[in-house]
């Protein structure tokens, strides 16, 4: 069973962990070689650990700054980007990447154009152009965004920054490990975690290896609808979905990256994937459990614990009959209010 060490200067406030106000992981001024993300609070969940039938860590990303471990991996690009040259940065999300891209080059003190489809609503770009950010609408998908912003990237001294697919952002989100590392007295028995593009379970591999915990199975969750990972494993190859069908809009990537794809022949990657339903079933119950409120994306994570899959493996021999500890990523994400739940429940019939 891995007993939890917090790093010292965590407070303890109504039995939960909680870090001084405005601590980061390191400093924050142009190019400075600390980083932009929170060492985030690993704490056990008694109603996680009761469903899954296991002892349950939560990995608390929802705390990092703009709500999502993007942080990580997007910081750690910028910060690498500024420190060889970079003048610029654009993006082409606008979701919880477009949000990291820009409170890290507020960070860095650098411009950020962040190019979004005439679908984001008016709520998001006003979070981009809060936290500093141009935003440019171009287009009306993703694609043609993101068309845009690879044309402007194209001007000297600016860089595109990718959502997912780049060696930097998997190795700012193996960072992630190395907290477990340094927090668990001994290694999980799995690691759960969401799959959009694959950039957190492809940082999530490479942080088990590099700590050399590489038997560590990982349990890679996606929503019917967004399940590219699932899709390629199927099909041996990178595959296309024809579209986005699901409400988890942040795992919403047409093909995962390649790198993901490589990650889960490499490691032990178990691919799972939920009903958009039983993942913001998910989301409603973590809520009442543990009074944080999450994307459908991090849904997807939690749904295989509340909704007994963990066992389930168990019982198929395809995880060891009896787990210690397991650890959750809560991924977060920023894309959720009260309101926003009460509609997807709504849409999905839910009662
Ligand atoms: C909240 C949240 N969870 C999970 C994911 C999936 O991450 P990745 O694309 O690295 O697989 C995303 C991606 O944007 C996200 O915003």
């Amino acid at each position: 069973m891995g007993r939890l060490r917090l790093p010292s200067s965590w407070l303890w406030a109504r039995g939960r962990a909680v870090a001084p106000r405005g601590q980061t992981d390191g400093s924050q001024g142009r190019g400075g070689s600390g980083r932009f993300h929170l060492v985030s609070p690993l704490l056990e969940s008694a109603a996680l650990s009761e469903a899954a039938g296991a002892k349950v860590y939560m990995k608390l990303e929802n705390v990092q700054p703009t709500g999502s471990f993007k942080i990580r991996g997007i910081g750690y690009l910028c910060q690498e980007a500024a420190r060889t040259g970079c003048r610029r940065f654009v993006c082409s999300s606008g979701g919880n990447a477009g949000l990291a891209a820009a409170y890290a080059a507020g960070k860095l003190g650098l411009p950020a154009t962040v190019v979004v489809p005439g679908s984001a609503g008016e709520a998001v770009r006003r979070r981009l152009r809060d936290l500093g950010a141009e935003v440019e609408v171009c287009g009306q998908v993703w694609d043609e965004a993101n068309r845009r912003a690879l044309e402007l990237a194209e001007a000297e001294g600016c860089m595109s920054i990718h959502p997912f697919d780049h060696p930097l952002i998997w190795q700012g989100h193996a960072s992630l490990v190395r907290e477990l590392r340094d927090s668990l007295e001994s290694k999980p028995d799995a690691v759960v975690l969401s799959v959009g593009g694959g950039g957190l379970l492809a940082g999530v591999v490479a942080g088990l290896r590099e700590v050399g915990w590489p038997d560590v199975p990982v349990l890679a969750a996606e929503t019917w609808g967004a399940h590219s990972l699932h899709a390629a494993l199927r099909a041996g190859r990178l595959v296309s979905l024809p579209r986005i069908a699901s409400v988890a809009k942040s795992l919403g990537a047409l093909t995962v990256s390649a790198r993901a794809l490589q990650c889960a022949r490499e490691h032990p990657v178990l691919s799972e994937v939920v009903e958009d339903a039983e993942a913001v079933r998910a989301v409603e119950r973590f809520l009442d459990d543990e009074r944080l409120l999450v994307e459908p994306a991090c849904g997807a994570a939690l749904a295989l614990l509340y909704a007994g899959r963990l066992r389930r493996l168990r019982g198929e021999g395809r995880l060891p009959p009896a787990l210690a500890s397991v650890v959750v990523v809560v991924c977060g994400g920023s894309d959720i209010h009260a309101a926003e739940l009460r509609a997807l429940k709504s849409r999905l019939g839910l009662p």
